[in-house]
């Protein structure tokens, strides 16, 4: 089922619970800090009644732009607060210029994968033993932004 959640731009007061989200969601997670340090980033998040559902943080340089962290609360999965927040950031890049969007994922990341490739991105590389918390590799995907 999809519902309706807004996205925006985060302010400084929703850090908190995004800080709790990305704890719930990874295994190496980004600390309050680091996340704090990203505010003047492209980051947006998905609110309903109030609370932080999902969160996006994307930084450009230039023409490529890169997705450095990304999740969707778990028990709001499977109802397009993933792609309302990607199609918001490539919105946004678009108008800024950016023509090619990266990230990197774990190989094991199969939801993620999966999701990155109804979106458009393609595998175009791989970082042998990019992650810790389990050491890992990484698979790199790009997408093109706006129009072809
Ligand atoms: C990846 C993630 C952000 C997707 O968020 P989401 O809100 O569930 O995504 P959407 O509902 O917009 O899904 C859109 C499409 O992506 C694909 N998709 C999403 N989750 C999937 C899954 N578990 N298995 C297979 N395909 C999936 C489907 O094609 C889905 O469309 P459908 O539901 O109509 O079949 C979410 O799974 C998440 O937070 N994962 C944990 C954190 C993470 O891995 N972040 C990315 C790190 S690189």
């Amino acid at each position: 089922m999809k519902e309706s959640f807004l996205v925006r731009e985060i302010q400084r007061s929703d850090l908190r619970q995004v800080a709790a989200l990305e704890t719930r969601l990874f295994t190496d997670p980004w600390s309050e800090g680091t996340l704090s340090s990203c505010i003047d980033d492209l980051f947006l998040i998905a609110e309903r009644e109030g609370k932080v559902s999902g969160y996006l943080v994307a930084r450009d340089s230039g023409t490529e732009a890169e997705i450095l962290t990304f999740g969707v609360d778990p028990a709001l999965r499977r109802r397009g607060v993933g792609s309302a927040l990607l199609t918001a950031v490539a919105d946004r890049l678009e108008r800024v210029g950016v023509r090619k969007l990266y990230l990197e994922c774990r190989v094991s990341n199969v939801p993620a994968i999966s999701f990155y490739l109804k979106h458009g991105f393609l595998e175009v590389g791989k970082w042998v033993n990019y992650y810790r918390s389990p050491r890992e590799n990484g698979v790199v995907m790009c997408r093109k932004i706006g129009p072809v």
